[in-house]
């Protein structure tokens, strides 16, 4: 194998990583539980987590692997070390943990980080002071659900007002139902509107809303099944519901593009300070 030697001069003052990390850079699992003792993260329940990762570890990975403003996902949050280092480290984060410490740890951690409470981990080495903040979202249950003969159905969670808001929010549409109009469920545009139903619509009954609402207005109409042909109307565009909900679903794609709505996207500049903008943390905003 080919090796390179490269002069300090040359690099950029950049050091390439080693392959072996020692306790000194890196941590070590006792240094993470020492870390979470410190916020009180494990007074109440003992060492709950078997294998914590100290801040450093995490740090060091971060700072091979993204640059401050960057996005770090951590879908499994655990203890919540990940997004505490990302935060310190100027990134901005995402967390998914279906635990119920994400309330008794990880809300409470963060909020600590936040208020420039937390001293300990890597708060001395980048000199973190506290600032910024973090919205909760609670996940609604799924959508769909198979049935006892694996057909897709709309989940029976879902009453038809919190559809309508689903189905709006995977299509694009603003959720703002009319108080006259039965099927004026959200809008893309003045003149574009979305219907959301789990019945079966008629010819009859399409013909009347194809009526209704007219030649300056479209209608995205999303229902069990229709019975016409798909373009039989040229300002109704058809969609079965199960179908139109999995197509959405990125199952088998090699790009799993993550689309987040409502993230803060504030300036740099107005980072350090902890601002009103994210005083619903961990005041649990369901989405
Ligand atoms: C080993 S811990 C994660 C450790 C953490 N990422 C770290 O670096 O220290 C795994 C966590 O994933 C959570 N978890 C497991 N399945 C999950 C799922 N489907 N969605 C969200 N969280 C999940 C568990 O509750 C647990 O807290």
């Amino acid at each position: 194998m080919a090796q390179r030697k490269k002069f300090w001069s040359e690099s950029d003052n950049v050091i390439v990583p080693w392959t072996w990390w020692g306790y000194q850079e890196a941590g070590d699992n006792r240094e993470a539980n020492r870390e979470l003792k410190e916020i009180s993260i494990l007074a109440d329940i003992g060492d709950k987590f078997d294998t914590p990762k100290p801040e450093k570890l995490v740090k060091q990975i971060l700072s091979i692997a993204t640059n401050p403003g960057d996005l770090v996902l951590d879908s499994f949050a655990g203890s919540g070390t990940t997004g505490a280092v990302a935060h310190k480290m100027e990134r901005r984060w995402i967390m998914v943990e279906l635990g119920e410490h994400c309330h008794t740890h990880i809300i409470p951690r963060l909020q600590k980080v936040i208020d420039g409470e937390d001293q300990g981990g890597i708060s001395k080495a980048v000199n973190w002071q506290g600032g910024g903040g973090f919205r909760y979202y609670k996940v609604a249950p799924s959508l769909l659900e198979q049935d006892r003969w694996g057909r897709w159905v709309v989940n029976k969670d879902y009453n038809p007002e919190m559809l309508a808001e689903a189905i709006c929010k995977l299509e694009g549409f603003t959720y703002a139902p009319s108080d006259t109009l039965f099927w004026q469920h959200g809008h893309s545009t003045e003149t574009d509107f979305i219907y959301v139903t789990t019945q079966t619509l008629s010819l009859e009954q399409l013909q009347a809303l194809a009526d209704e609402v007219g030649q300056d207005r479209t209608l995205l109409v999303c229902c069990a099944a229709f019975r016409c042909k798909a373009d039989q109307f040229p300002n109704l565009t058809l969609k079965k519901i199960p179908k139109m909900v999995l197509s959405r679903c990125e199952w088998g794609h090699d790009d799993y593009s993550l689309n987040v709505q409502n993230l803060p996207m504030l300036e740099r500049e107005q980072l350090p300070e902890q601002d009103d903008l994210f005083a619903d943390a961990g005041n649990g905003g369901d989405e």
